[in-house]
């Protein structure tokens, strides 16, 4: 199947971004190691960053033309503000995993709360990059039970 990364605002700084916080891995490293293990897995990566929520909206509005089965979404500091995000993952209706690098809830408080955790299948939070491999893992174990 298709499966969508995508990432909000200023992962396209990862690697020397806080490192303490978000590690060493730069953006294009994490996505050529998850295009690997997509192929692995059977599935086909597409890979999608932006710094404006607007084309974050079109980007997700765009994929159930593109057969976009399932989405991998670190919304960044969209998590804690974005009801027009939310909707659009609402409106087209694909199961989605949040990542985030970080352990979000062990940071600032404006942090705890995030706008899709409650209508994503899962969240994986604190584990760096692993993370978005991880949340790979269960997206291609969800495909196959949704195939069946
Ligand atoms: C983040 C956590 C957010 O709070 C922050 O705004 C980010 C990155 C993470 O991956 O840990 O930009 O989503």
């Amino acid at each position: 199947a298709h499966v969508l990364l995508l990432n909000g605002p200023n992962l396209n700084l990862l690697g020397s971004r806080e490192p303490a916080k978000y590690g060493r891995a730069t953006l294009p490293q994490i996505i050529a190691r998850t295009t690997v293990l997509a192929a692995e897995l059977g599935h086909r990566l597409s890979a999608f960053q932006s710094n404006a929520e607007a084309e974050l909206i079109a980007r997700i509005q765009a994929a159930p033309a593109e057969q976009i089965a399932f989405i991998i979404f670190n919304p960044a500091a969209f998590t804690h503000t974005s009801i027009a995000l939310r909707d659009a993952l609402l409106a087209v209706k694909i199961p989605f995993i949040e990542v985030h690098l970080s352990n979000v809830h062990a940071r600032e408080s404006f942090r705890h709360h995030s706008y899709f955790s409650d209508i994503a299948l899962g969240t994986i939070t604190g584990l760096g990059a692993l993370g978005y491999e991880l949340a790979l893992h269960a997206a291609a174990q969800q495909l196959a039970s949704m195939t069946e």
